[in-house]
């Protein structure tokens, strides 16, 4: 089984991506073949600042390694130490109706907010269609809200594949039921454009100080409380053990306990969590030309297998 997935320089690591994305995608790796990327080319559609760019693909790459990322078994990369997806883009380009990415709902959110939209934006899922089918991956885990570019990768393999002969292997989207969506302090999905997401290995006061905040109702403290619709609860639950998890909620069904006490329980889970992966990371910090072998070992790796797919596209639409 070969397995792959990318992320974005754009942000900070939250606890959104790590458990929705990224733990998901690390616990694959022992499945298969896995392939991850710092997918800067199209993070280019949001960061239009140089020095912001260098700074974001150097985090994810450590954050990546930090949580347990094994470059011997995973080829971890840059995209644009794959150029190679962009001759591939083009080729699905012309079998990409333009219908289809107007319908994208990520697209669509962007036009509503008011962004003037550019062609990076409009063709975003079709550098992602190739971005998966250049190493012919089966298995592509993301959080929801990517699930339908997958399909769309899905839909432009079945089509080149129809017009040109076999050539793609159809990919399916891996969506780890448990986490599909991380809420965020405010209750709406965790996400870098909402401003309520928790950092993971940012200031650890700061994170405190944000789990602090998270939004609850105001319910007085002696009143019983409903686990399941509160915001608390449902980021403990990432965190804990079944018994933890049982025995915070019998407490909130009891009553006598406030937010607070549920808050600083989440915060302490939380800090323990990724405290070996805070070390680690600093380890990898002080270590740039170590990190940066693996990035280009992990590009020569998928570059083999780039230049695999794209031969066989080239040869089966006539170019060569
Ligand atoms: P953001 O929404 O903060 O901009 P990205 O869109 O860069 O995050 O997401 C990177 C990866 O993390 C994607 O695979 C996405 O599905 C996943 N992800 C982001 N936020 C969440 C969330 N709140 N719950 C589950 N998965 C998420
Ligand atoms: N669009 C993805 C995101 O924003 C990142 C990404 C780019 C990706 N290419 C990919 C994810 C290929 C999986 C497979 O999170």
């Amino acid at each position: 089984m070969r397995i792959l997935s990318g992320i974005q320089p754009s942000g900070k690591l939250h606890i959104g991506n790590y458990f929705g994305m990224m733990r998901p995608a690390l616990r694959l790796q022992e499945q298969g073949e896995a392939y991850l990327f710092i997918a800067n080319y199209h993070a280019l559609t949001s960061v239009a600042d140089a020095d912001a760019m260098r700074q974001g693909t150097r985090d994810v790459a450590l954050d990546f390694l930090a949580c347990g990322l094994d470059p011997e078994r995973t080829a971890f990369y840059r995209q644009s130490d794959l150029p190679e997806v962009h001759e591939l883009a083009w080729l699905l380009s012309n079998v990409t109706p333009l219908g289809l990415l107007e319908r994208c709902h990520s697209y669509k959110d962007k036009l509503a907010k008011g962004i003037a939209p550019n062609h990076g934006l409009l063709a975003y899922p079709v550098l992602m269609a190739a971005d998966i089918l250049i190493v012919q991956a089966n298995v592509v885990p993301v959080g929801r809200d990517q699930k339908q570019h997958v399909e769309v990768t899905r839909d432009l393999a079945i089509k080149f594949n129809n017009a040109f002969g076999e050539t793609f292997t159809v990919p399916e989207p891996s969506i780890s039921d448990e986490v599909a969506v991380v809420p965020g302090l405010d209750g709406q999905k965790m996400s870098k454009s909402y401003g309520n997401t928790i950092e993971i290995f940012g200031d650890l006061k700061q994170a405190k100080k944000r789990i602090m905040g998270i939004v609850t109702d105001s319910k007085a403290l002696e009143e019983p409380k409903d686990p399941e619709t509160c915001n608390v609860f449902r980021l403990y639950k990432l965190f804990a053990t079944p018994e933890q998890q049982a025995d915070l909620a019998a407490r909130y069904r009891a009553g006598g306990m406030g937010y607070g006490t549920a808050k600083k329980e989440l915060a302490e889970l939380f800090e323990a969590h990724f405290a070996p992966m805070r070390d680690k990371r600093a380890e990898l910090a002080a270590n740039p030309k170590y990190v940066e072998d693996v990035l280009q070992a992990g590009a020569a790796r998928a570059r083999r297998l780039a230049r695999e797919t794209v031969q066989k596209a080239r040869k089966a639409v006539g170019l060569e």
